[in-house]
Order: C-alpha cells, then sequence, then structure tokens
C-alpha cells in the first residue's frame, strides 16, 4: 500500500497519493491553472504526455518542469510557472561536464518507446539472443496504451484487463533480461546509430548498433475558441488520470471527439464516479449503410468488438447521451466551470451547449516521427488518414540502415498491430544482427502476420465506420489560437497567408507559429492543411516544420553540468 505526501503548491498544502504525477495530485485538488502565459493567459493540463509543455510548473525552485511528467516521490514545493519570471542560474557554480562526464550505452539493439510494439520488438529480440536496452520517456513502461497503475490499490478499483496485459509484457520483457530504463527522453537522432537523450537530469549518449523507434502518436489538435483553457485536456490526458492515479479530470466531464477511444474513457470515469453528460461523436450515427464494416470488424476482432459494446452499456447506465455529427465548436469559462458549445460537423444546424467542468477532446492522433525524420527516413502523405506514413519493407526497415521503425509512429495502426508488428520487426533486427533465429521463431512470426492483417483489416473498418469530417478553420475566430506556444492567432496567420506566403516555413518566421516547446507538434498540421486548402496543393511528405533537434525540450543545465561523477 503508497501512502500520501504532503506537497505544497504556490505554499499551499496539497495531499498527493505516493507515485501519482505532479498533474494528477493538482487536478484532483481542483487546480487546473498550472501557468501564465507571456499574453497572462492561464493554462493547465492538456496532453498529459509531455509533449504540449503546457502543464510547466516550477519544483523545488527548478523551472520548467512538465506536472503531468514528475512523479510525485518526495515532499515537493511547486510554484505557478510565470513566464516573466527570471530563470535561476544553471550552473549555480558548479563546474560545467565536459563529454568524458556524459554516460554512454552501446547496447547491440536500441528501442525507444515502451508501449506495446516496443516492448513487443524488445521481448522478440531478446529471445533471439540480442542485447537489448528499451528506453521511454515516462517514469514506467506501457505507453500510452499499456499505461500501469502508479498508485496503491485503497486509490480505487484493481487493475483491469488492459492493465494486466501490460503488466505481464513488461514482466516478460524483464524476467528475458531486457534492460527497460524510464525517465529518459531522447531528444535527439545525429545518425543512425547515435541517439543524445537526458536521463534524471542528466545527459545521456545511446550508441546501438541497430535501432527501433517506437515513438507512439499523439492527440491532434482541435483549434476552437477556448481549446486553450485550464479544464480542456485531451481524451489521452484524462485518461491517463484515471488508469495510473485513479484520479477524475473533473466532477462533470464532457468528452468528445472523433473514434472509440472517447467512448472508452467516458465508460472509464463513469467507473470512478464522474458525471459525463454526453459523449459526442464528429462521425454520423452509423446507419445500415454501415453493416459490413461492423461485420468486418467482428471478423477481425470479436474481442474489440465485445470491448465496445461493453464501454456502449457503461455509457448509457452512467447516463450519457450518445451525440453523433457533431463537434466541439468553442469553449468559454463561466463562474461555474466551463460552457461548451456544439456545432454539427458538417456544417450547417442546430448547435447545443452543455455546462461542465472539464472538456476532453479526442480528435484523432499524429504519429510521433520526429526522431525519424530527423534521421532522413522517407516519409509518404496518407490523404485518407491524414497523416505521414514512414517508409518501412515488410520487417520494418526504414530507408535508413540499422534503422526500424513500428506501430503508431509510422501511420496510425492501433496497439493490437503493434504488438504484433513488435514479434517481426524485434527478430528481423535481431536476424540482420547476425543472431540465430530462434526455435518457434518462424511460427512466431507466420502468427504475428497474420494477426498483423487481421488488426490492419479491423482498423480500416474501424476508420471507415467513424469516417468524419476534417477540422475545418471556419471553427476558428480571428482571435482562437492556432500555435499554442507562441499564442499565434488565426488572425495573424490569415494575415500572413494574404500577403501570398505560401510556404510553411515563411508563415513560421512572419509569425513565430511553431517555434514553440512542442516544436509545432500542435500547429503545423493545422497550418499544413490551412495551406494545402487555401492554395489548392497537396501535402506531401514534406509536410510540416522540419524537425529541429532537440525534438525534445531539454534544460541547458541538464545538458551542461553538472559533471557526472
Ligand atoms: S503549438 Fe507548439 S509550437 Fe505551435
Amino acid at each position: 500500500m503508497s501512502g500520501t505526501i504532503t506537497i505544497t503548491f504556490e505554499g499551499e498544502p496539497v495531499e498527493a497519493r505516493e507515485g501519482e504525477s505532479l498533474a494528477a495530485a493538482l487536478t484532483a485538488h481542483g487546480i487546473d491553472a498550472f501557468r501564465t502565459t507571456r499574453c497572462e493567459a492561464e493554462r493547465g493540463l492538456f496532453c498529459g504526455m509531455g509533449v504540449c509543455q503546457d502543464c510547466l510548473v516550477e519544483v523545488d525552485g527548478k523551472p520548467n518542469q512538465r506536472a503531468c511528467m514528475t512523479r510525485v516521490d518526495r515532499p515537493l514545493s511547486v510554484r505557478r510557472e510565470a513566464h516573466a519570471r527570471p530563470l535561476a542560474p544553471a550552473m549555480q557554480g558548479q563546474p560545467p561536464a565536459t563529454i568524458g562526464d556524459v554516460e554512454v550505452q552501446m547496447p547491440e539493439i536500441l528501442v525507444i518507446g515502451a508501449g506495446p510494439g516496443g516492448l513487443s520488438a524488445a521481448i522478440a529480440a531478446r529471445r533471439a539472443g540480442a542485447q537489448v536496452l528499451v528506453v521511454d520517456e515516462r517514469s514506467q513502461p506501457g505507453g500510452q496504451y499499456f499505461k500501469q497503475l502508479s498508485v496503491g490499490a485503497e486509490a480505487g478499483p484493481p487493475p483491469d484487463r488492459q492493465h494486466r496485459e501490460g503488466a505481464a509484457l513488461i514482466e516478460e520483457a524483464r524476467s528475458l533480461g531486457v534492460e527497460l530504463r524510464s525517465g529518459v527522453t531522447v531528444w535527439g537522432a545525429f545518425e543512425p546509430n547515435e541517439f543524445a537523450a537526458t536521463a534524471a537530469g542528466r545527459p545521456l549518449r545511446l550508441l546501438p548498433k541497430a535501432a527501433i523507434v517506437a515513438t507512439g502518436a499523439y492527440e491532434r489538435g482541435w483549434p476552437v475558441p477556448g481549446w486553450t483553457l485550464p479544464g480542456v485536456m485531451t481524451t489521452g490526458a484524462a485518461q491517463t488520470l484515471w488508469r495510473t492515479a485513479r484520479r477524475l479530470p473533473g466532477r462533470r466531464v464532457l468528452i468528445a471527439g472523433n473514434g472509440p477511444l472517447n467512448l472508452q474513457l467516458a465508460a472509464e470515469l463513469i467507473e470512478g464516479g464522474a458525471e459525463v453528460p454526453a459523449v459526442v461523436e464528429a462521425a454520423p450515427r452509423p446507419g445500415l449503410a454501415r453493416l459490413g464494416a461492423l461485420l468486418a470488424m467482428a471478423r477481425s476482432s470479436p474481442r474489440l468488438i465485445r470491448d465496445g459494446l461493453r464501454y456502449h452499456a457503461a455509457r448509457r447506465s452512467g447516463g450519457a447521451a450518445m451525440v453523433h455529427g457533431m463537434v466541439v465548436a468553442g469553449i468559454e469559462k463561466t463562474p461555474a466551470g466551463l460552457q461548451v458549445r456544439l456545432a454539427p460537423a458538417a456544417g450547417t444546424g442546430a448547435e447545443r451547449r452543455y455546462e461542465v467542468d472539464a472538456v476532453c477532446l479526442g480528435y484523432g492522433f499524429e504519429p510521433s516521427n520526429e526522431l525519424l525524420r530527423a534521421l532522413g527516413c522517407g516519409h509518404d502523405f496518407d490523404p485518407v488518414r491524414r497523416q505521414l506514413v514512414t517508409r518501412r519493407d515488410a520487417r520494418g526497415l526504414t530507408d535508413m540502415a540499422g534503422v526500424y521503425a513500428l506501430g503508431d509512429c509510422t501511420g496510425l495502426g492501433g496497439a493490437r498491430a503493434a504488438l504484433a508488428e513488435g514479434t517481426i520487426v524485434g527478430l528481423a533486427a535481431a536476424a540482420a544482427l547476425g543472431h540465430a533465429a530462434p526455435a518457434g521463431s518462424r511460427a512466431a512470426s507466420r502468427r504475428a502476420g497474420r494477426d498483423l492483417a487481421r488488426h490492419r483489416d479491423f482498423q480500416k473498418a474501424l476508420w471507415s465506420l467513424y469516417a468524419a469530417p476534417a477540422y475545418s478553420s471556419k471553427l476558428a475566430t480571428a482571435d482562437t489560437l492556432i500555435c499554442r506556444c507562441e499564442e499565434v492567432s488565426f488572425g495573424q496567420i490569415e494575415e500572413a497567408l494574404g500577403e501570398e506566403m505560401e510556404l510553411i516555413g515563411a508563415v513560421k518566421r512572419r509569425t513565430r507559429v511553431g517555434m514553440g516547446r512542442c516544436q509545432g507538434r500542435y500547429c503545423a498540421p493545422v497550418l499544413d492543411a490551412l495551406l494545402a486548402e487555401r492554395f489548392g496543393r497537396p501535402r506531401d511528405e514534406f509536410s510540416g516544420f522540419a524537425p529541429r533537434i532537440p525534438v525534445k525540450p531539454v534544460a541547458i543545465g541538464d545538458l551542461a553540468g553538472p559533471g557526472a561523477g
């Protein structure tokens, strides 16, 4: 049984559960504004997975710490991060690190990302005899899909099947001798066998013989008025609160977006005691014409269909309405909380409003392909799923020698497909390094191939069922922020486009869009779509901003000192 730890926020005591994230502890105590921006706007938890950089706080005097990635393991003194606050000197008089102080690890195979695909690949490669290191930015392995409870059993319901399946995978990797390192942020990829990272505030060089990139995906932005308000977060962030810390994002929560994850979240939050007035789905209500897709899904994965039915039953029993064909068109702060305005996804029709204290937005995902793109791996734009897809062969090898990629970072395919792909890629990477195929590996590879095909069929049918109109800039007003980080509004971008700036780089230089801490992860896809729409250009492999090193913000102090040892 884990205990409680008293932390302070702006000098006031807050009872936290040992092991939970700082974001979870603060949210549970009704604190939703974690920082203020240059424009004096309040921001709070948004992505919940270390991408958006909106939940920055000062922890024990150290500025710019992500509350969602900070584990409460001791009494912490936390302050709201203010944009204008002077930064503490990074080095504080200590000698800087030299290259000789930097920790170096030289695994045979480096797997970046400890989600389903990364773990599965590590297990397969290890079984073949390779020495494998898996690094992940989170405090625990499992990724988004298999995230594990981080607090004691007394905090809420026991782990469910998804937790247990993830725990078994993690245990299998450990027992085989895979080295799992959590809390490692890989921020640079310089050539196929050189990666730069930080771990526990120190630099780390990773020099593998082969690399498997399995960095997953993050939720797409939905730039409408009010989407940056505290209390508005992604579906994944709310799910992380519940599935890791048994905390709720609010008492009354509206869930809106596109895809089945929103439904799962509704079932989970209702289980946790939240009131969910509605689940708002952008896709139209499936009619008889979609029966074929449903049958294809049932054939490919009856278990996932059963899960879906279970989530619907939980939603109904919790009194949450299912609203189809509508999207969030605006969110306003009111004295009582947040007022959400829904508009028809097709553009015309009556609006609806809900009063809630938290809003979860889950409008699909973007692949986390920054490291792959930084390495120079080729990508193609998929106009159907509106995402970049990594060029790979059937074994997951990219067009860079020694660099493999799998799972959602290569194009969205879901956790089940990533698990199957992991086996194929892990075996291939080990074989390429000269490890003989272990007994049973051919059968395992064939089975994984069949599973992969099945889950790809499932995903295809699923997204035909959930086909919905793309984000439209008609949802933005002149003041709506397109770039959360640099606070660049739709009006400012419109102005730049009016000056015939056709290239994303020109708009970036003119407005600072994409120059913020998230490195354009949220604003680039929106800006790209706006440019394609305005100038009638197809989106292609050069979509978005070129990834820049560091692909994740890294403190100078963490790179330069104090020296190790
Ligand atoms: S939203 Fe982060 S840089 Fe634009």
